[in-house]
């Protein structure tokens, strides 16, 4: 290669071809991919497309098991609050590809990871659950390239045809955005895009610069909000989530929210969420218990200012990991156990890169106090007065 490409090119083209180093930064998506080396790396890599697996008969027993200690462990809760408790799923960071080429620019993740085929198994692992939760969340990600952009309407076309086949009837569900879902600000065509995928009617945004809404289910209100794909939530957004708030001082309230505030410990905690106008709306108000997000790709859970902060792991990669989802379970007015579920089939370990099996295949989130913790920073966020 004596064409003028370097030594260092060189080497890493020898590494990508067998597979072991990462293409771009997975949360920001292939488009990210250093250009320089581009026309190196593209002839060299293997699989372009997507495997889209089917889910068979074998891993729907792997599923159906690896469930027991879930269902168990819900019935316990359901029992001990007298069957008066709403049941909650989550599943985030689904990062799903379109069943086609993308021409060797997918992300080191997307050549590996069979994304739709993990996003189906996760819902036949919820389907075995009986009864059933009462809400199933998606907490954005849905998509991959829609970094800074919209995704391509492809990978949300695929979205809509696995919740066609394989989301349990009769599930109610809703959705909040990620960083690797639209640009900002959301186009109508988004929007339209967004609720043809709902199995049913979606709430719709008062805004048509972001997509966040509130809702009701069991007793509690639910918030949604739009964290783009970074910087703060816009004024406006902040200024509807005010008004909500006062609105209704009073009923319990789980915030959905694709980017946290907390940290996790890895290095997606550098483009959390860093929003503290809209971080103190929150916490000036006692009716929100509880705020959910993904983002992070690995689970953490703290209780902070009366608060529980929950991160739930990616379906897709972890950082380190494992992929998986999450179940919570609320009494009448809190938060009582969150439980996640590593998904029954290997994972891919977005640190080590490389795939790896976990035995213990449901584990109760454990809340830890947020202010104590060395990760949490007292210039950023506001002490616990406790
Ligand atoms: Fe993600
Ligand atoms: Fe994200």
């Amino acid at each position: 290669m004596g064409d003028g490409v370097s030594g260092e090119h060189r080497f890493i083209v020898v590494l990508c071809h067998h597979g072991d180093m990462p293409l771009s930064r997975p949360e920001h998506g292939a488009r990210s991919l250093i250009p320089e080396l581009t026309p190196f790396i593209t002839p060299m890599l293997q699989n372009h497309i997507p495997h889209q697996r089917t889910v068979t008969s074998e891993d729907l027993t792997r599923a159906r098991q690896s469930m027991e200690p879930l269902q168990e462990a819900i019935q316990t809760w359901r029992t001990k609050l007298e069957g008066d408790c709403t049941v909650v799923a989550w599943m985030s960071d689904l990062h799903l590809h379109a069943p086609r080429s993308y021409g060797g620019d997918i992300g080191f993740y997307g050549n590996q990871v069979d994304c739709s085929f993990n996003f189906r198994l996760a819902l036949a692992e919820l389907a075995t659950l009986a009864p059933l939760p009462d809400l199933l969340v998606f907490g954005g990600d849905v998509a991959d390239f829609g970094c800074g952009c919209e995704a391509p309407t492809d990978e949300y076309a695929e979205f809509g045809r696995i919740l066609r086949e394989a989301l349990p009837p009769g599930l109610p569900t809703l959705a909040i955005s990620g960083n690797h879902d639209h640009g900002v600000p959301t186009t109508a065509a988004w929007h339209e895009t967004w609720h043809s995928l709902a199995p049913h009617a979606w709430p719709r945004s008062p805004d048509a610069d972001d997509y966040y809404f509130a809702s009701q289910y069991g007793g509690w209100r639910i918030i949604g909000l739009d964290t783009r794909e970074d910087g703060p939530l816009s004024d406006r957004q902040r200024q509807w989530l005010t008004q909500e708030l006062a609105r209704d001082a009073v009923t319990p309230t789980l915030v959905l929210i694709h980017r946290p505030f907390v940290r996790v410990g890895n290095w997606v905690d550098d483009i959390r969420l860093f929003d503290r106008a809209t971080y103190d709306v929150l916490d000036a108000s006692s009716a929100v218990k509880a705020i959910w997000s993904g983002h992070t790709h690995k689970a953490g859970g703290w209780r902070y200012r009366g608060k529980k902060h929950v991160v739930f792991p990616s379906l897709a990669y972890g950082i380190p990991g494992p992929c998986g989802w999450g179940v919570g379970m609320f009494s009448r007015n809190q938060l009582e156990a969150v439980f996640i579920k590593t998904i029954s089939a290997p994972w891919y370990d977005g640190v080590a890169f490389k795939f790896r099996q976990s035995k213990r295949q449901v584990q109760r989130l454990p809340f830890s106090d947020y202010s104590t913790s060395p990760l949490f920073h007292p210039n950023l966020l506001p002490r616990d007065p406790r």
